[in-house]
């Protein structure tokens, strides 16, 4: 197929897209460039790099492409702090623009990057995809109105699924610091110590990013009624674990003892996710990744390319200090999060 992926320069994409040309698809790429050169070893290549905000799109940018995976995102909640109302023009209205003029242009598929984070500070027992929405953040807030905004499209010419993702971690040329099995890992390699900034009891679900990519690719393969207008958890529920129970598995792993940030307190952040759907409406779907090999992984990659502090904990890899290095520097207009 021919597949445009938006966001493919960021931590997904930059490990979703060699995935998708191995599997013999023809990707275009199109991304606003925010994490240029905050690179984690080679950047993938072989195929065309278009560069422009997704807000921008036409039809005529679209004709031709059987497929679109639209990641490109505000991805994560200290972003969405800055500007909710920016954060919802990107997350939600603008990924309603894309699906709405993927659809003018004749896309039959459509693969949205949803998040877990849209069920929120859920009760006690894992939630399915019919599960209420509870979410605690503007980021997970604009995933519900993009779904809710996309969903009503579907029709028989166009196939919307929502891939509705795990925390992610692993290693990838685009690496994020933010997200905690990699933070956990990154700074155990760069500062010696496994520090919690909670108190380690929520419950997070998390998922490999190359399983991730498995999954797209999965999704944009199955037969049409399998995922029409389709919503699944991506992730495997033995990865549902205490952030407290990551910290442990890295000081095992690394030998870096736990330590706790001050003022580390419960975070409102707190749900189990049930993967049953995803298991069995995709069975040839298997995750591959433990939490146990991820760390390893990144810690690996850690050593080989000379990870320092300074950039584990700095705009290189922080997806927040580099929005805020780039509009300190004129380059990003925040209220508009446009590039200047
Ligand atoms: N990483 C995770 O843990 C995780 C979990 C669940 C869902 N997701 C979702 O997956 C998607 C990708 O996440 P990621 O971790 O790769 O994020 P990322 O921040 O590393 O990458 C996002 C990419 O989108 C681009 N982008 C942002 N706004 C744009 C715009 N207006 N026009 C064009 N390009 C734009 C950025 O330049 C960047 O390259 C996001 O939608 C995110 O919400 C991520």
């Amino acid at each position: 197929m021919r597949v445009l992926v938006d966001g493919d320069r960021g931590y997904i994409g930059a490990v979703l897209v060699p995935i998708f040309q191995a599997a013999g698809h023809e990707v275009v790429g199109l991304d606003v460039g925010w994490y240029d050169g905050c690179d984690f070893g080679p950047q993938p290549g072989g195929y065309e790099q278009r560069t422009g905000d997704i807000r921008d799109l036409t039809p005529a940018d679209l004709e031709g492409f059987d497929a679109v995976v639209h990641l490109a995102a505000i991805s994560n909640d200290p972003i969405g702090h800055l500007n909710p109302d920016a954060t919802y023009g990107v997350n939600a209205h603008g990924a309603v623009h894309v699906a709405r003029t993927a659809k003018e242009a004749g896309v039959e598929r459509f693969l949205f990057s949803s998040s877990c984070s849209l069920y929120g500070a859920g009760g006690d027992a894992p939630v399915a995809e019919d599960g209420e929405f509870h979410p605690v953040t503007p980021y997970g807030e604009s995933k519900v109105i993009a779904e809710q905004g996309i969903s009503p499209l579907a029709d028989d010419s166009f196939s919307p699924s929502y891939l509705r993702n795990a925390t992610a971690y692993g290693s990838s040329p685009r690496l994020r610091a933010d997200i905690v099995v990699n933070n956990l890992t990154g700074t155990a390699f760069t500062r010696g110590e496994v520090r919690l900034q909670s108190d380690g009891s929520p419950w997070r679900p998390l998922v490999h990013v190359e399983d991730i990519s498995r999954a797209f690719l999965a999704v944009l393969e199955a037969p049409r009624d399998v995922v029409h207008d389709q919503a699944f958890n991506v992730g495997r529920d033995e990865d549902v674990v205490q952030i407290r129970t990551i910290a442990e598995q890295v000081s095992e792993i690394t030998g870096a003892p736990v330590s706790f940030a001050d003022g580390a307190g419960p975070d409102a952040r707190n749900y189990q996710v049930d993967f049953t759907k995803i298991r069995t409406q995709l069975p040839d779907l298997a995750p591959r990744w433990t939490i146990r090999d991820g760390i390893e992984e990144i810690w690996n990659d850690a050593r080989e390319r000379g990870l320092t502090a300074e950039d584990f904990e700095g705009a290189r890899f922080v997806r927040l200090q580099r929005i805020q290095e780039l509009a300190r520097s004129g380059r990003l207009d925040l209220a508009t999060l446009r590039l200047q």
